[in-house]
This record gives C-alpha cells, sequence and structure tokens, in this order.
C-alpha cells in the first residue's frame, strides 16, 4: 500500500470512527448494557472498507463530505450489525471478532440480538434525519437501496442461503447468488449511496459505477473466504479455518485456493475496466478495490 493511499485511508478512517462515536448513544446512557454492546461492537475496530468505498465513489462524483460521512456510516452500522448476528451460535457460532470476544461472548446473546436491531435502525435514522443528497425524491431512493441492500433480497437474504448450504456442494452459479447477496449487496450500497450525494454523474456513469462495485463486492467474498483458509485467527482478529470447520460451502472449497485466487484477480481486472472513462478522478476506488483484493486481514 503506498503512502498516499494509507494517508488517504487513516484519515476516512478517523473521520468515520469520530462521526460514528458521536452519533452512537453514550454507554451511561439507559439501556447502559445495549448501548455499551452497540459502542462494543462498532467502534475501534475493522478495516471500515464499506466506508473508504463511499468516500472514494464521493470523490469521483464530487460530493459534500459531510453527506458522504453520513451514508458511509449508516452502511458501516449495518455491517457491524451483520457481523454481530453472523456470529451467534444460531449462526456461525464465533468466538472472536475484531480482535475481541463477539458480541454475544462478552455480553449475552438477546444484547447481542438487540445490538443487532439497533444499529440497523439507527442506520436509517442517520439517512432520514438530514439532507444527502440534492433531490428529496433521491434521498428517498437512497432510503430504498439500502433496505433492500440489507433485507431478504439482499444481504440478510444471503445469509439465509450461506445457512442453508451448510455441507452442501453449491453449483458455482448458487455460490455467486450467495456471495452477491451476503456480502456484494452491501458493498454496493456503499459505493452508489456515496455517488449519489451529488447529482454530478449522469446515469451512465453511474451504471459503470454499479458494474465496478459488483465487481468489487463479489471479489470481496472471495478473499474473505481464501483468507479464512489461508490466515492466521492473529491476523484475521477471526476465527482462522472456521468455513471448513462449519462445512460451509466456499470459494476455496469448491474451485481450490489458485482458482479462487484467479477468480479474485479478473474480477479486480474487471472492476479497473468499469472505471476507464473516469481517467484519474477514480483513483481512489482502484485504490480500495486493490487494497480489498491484495488484503492480508
Ligand atoms: C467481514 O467483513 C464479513 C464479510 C462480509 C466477509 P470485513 O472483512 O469488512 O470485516 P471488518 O469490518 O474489517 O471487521
Ligand atoms: C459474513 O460472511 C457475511 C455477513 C456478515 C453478512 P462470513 O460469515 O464469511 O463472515 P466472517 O468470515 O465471519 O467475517
Ligand atoms: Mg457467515
Ligand atoms: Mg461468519
Ligand atoms: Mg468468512
Amino acid at each position: 500500500m503506498n503512502n498516499d493511499f494509507q494517508n488517504w485511508a487513516s484519515s476516512c478512517q478517523a473521520r468515520i470512527e469520530a462521526f460514528l462515536e458521536a452519533r452512537l448513544p453514550a454507554s451511561d446512557c439507559v439501556p447502559e448494557r445495549l448501548h455499551k454492546a452497540m459502542r462494543y461492537s462498532v467502534l475501534g475496530g475493522g478495516k471500515r472498507v464499506r466506508p473508504l468505498l463511499s468516500f472514494a465513489a464521493g470523490e469521483l462524483a464530487v460530493a459534500d463530505v459531510e453527506r458522504v460521512t453520513i451514508v458511509a456510516a449508516a452502511v458501516e452500522l449495518i455491517h457491524a450489525y451483520s457481523l454481530v448476528h453472523d456470529d451467534l451460535p444460531c449462526m456461525d457460532d464465533d468466538i472472536l471478532r475484531r480482535g475481541k470476544p463477539t458480541c454475544h461472548v462478552e455480553f449475552d446473546e438477546a444484547t447481542a440480538l438487540l445490538t443487532g436491531d439497533s444499529l440497523q435502525t439507527l442506520a436509517f435514522e442517520l439517512l432520514a434525519e438530514k439532507r444527502i443528497a440534492d433531490a428529496a425524491e433521491t434521498q428517498l431512493e437512497m432510503i430504498t437501496q439500502l433496505a433492500l441492500a440489507s433485507g431478504s433480497r439482499g444481504m440478510a437474504g444471503g445469509q439465509a442461503f450461506d445457512l442453508d448450504s451448510v455441507g452442501k456442494m453449491l453449483s458455482l452459479p448458487e455460490l455467486e447468488f450467495m456471495h452477491i447477496h451476503k456480502t456484494g449487496a452491501l458493498i454496493r450500497a456503499a459505493v452508489m449511496l456515496g455517488a449519489r450525494c451529488s447529482s454530478y454523474l449522469r446515469d451512465d456513469q453511474l451504471a459503470k459505477l454499479d458494474h465496478f462495485a459488483k465487481c468489487v463486492g463479489l471479489a470481496f467474498q472471495v478473499v474473505d473466504d481464501l483468507l479464512d483458509s489461508e490466515a492466521t485467527t492473529a491476523t484475521l482478529g477471526k476465527t482462522a479455518g472456521k468455513d471448513a470447520v462449519n462445512n460451509k460451502p466456499t470459494y476455496v472449497s469448491i474451485l481450490g485456493v489458485n482458482q479462487a485466487r484467479e477468480l479474485a484477480e479478473k474480477l479486480q481486472h474487471d472492476a479497473h475496466q468499469a472505471l476507464n472513462e473516469f481517467g484519474d478522478s477514480a483513483l481512489r476506488l482502484r485504490q480500495v478495490a486493490d487494497f480489498i483484493i491484495k488484503r492480508k486481514f
């Protein structure tokens, strides 16, 4: 990672951390246990890749950074909620997340359930309370877009498919369906919401950006599958090797490590191509895509 990108990413991460820190209810605000668990699950951890994508898309669209911060925070809250629920015993049954005990281990299962619920609604509260788009109709479309990306036809639907697939041998189209829903949908929303904070981009340009986001969203989960099988618990901050233990079909179990790596690289190439017409103004988006594909954690 070059220094320029590292500095840019650090400043975006600091911005999103400060915003979330200020916007999450204080730990001494009743009900304290729930608010502590929400802050525990959101603050001080994670790569913040979805916010980075929103900021990069926002830069391409010359959008107001205050608006982009709101959408980036909303997407990160949905993501954090999805992780809290993903780790529950009734789902992946994980004890470690972002280098700390998972929410239900640190608190309890009921609190983890309510933490997810509350983070999800806070995300929509943020999108609804201030102006984030030039036109009110666009803002409503953005709220709908995040709802669709998060619900049964997006992330939650992908998670249902994931649970239903345990112990099964999926075809490649089925595996792709699962991954583009459970992970890709929210990544796509992160990019598109960032871009729609301004009305600078034309519809045909938004379509190119959407294609970029689809490639990156799928690549993200292909790399997550690779890391689960190849990296260590210490570097990941979550238990490595869990997919095999849980009998999950993944790009590694179905294609093998080498072909899964090749697929991630092909998606990286396709993602870059989708941005061709934007030239240098899409530099940050290309860099975030490269980070997602080359990351070691
Ligand atoms: C992990 O996401 C869960 C998936 C969707 C694969 P991240 O790898 O973005 O997790 P954090 O936010 O950095 O912890
Ligand atoms: C999780 O996928 C996707 C969501 C949380 C929506 P994984 O189950 O592979 O994520 P990790 O590996 O536990 O982070
Ligand atoms: Mg899972
Ligand atoms: Mg999991
Ligand atoms: Mg995983």
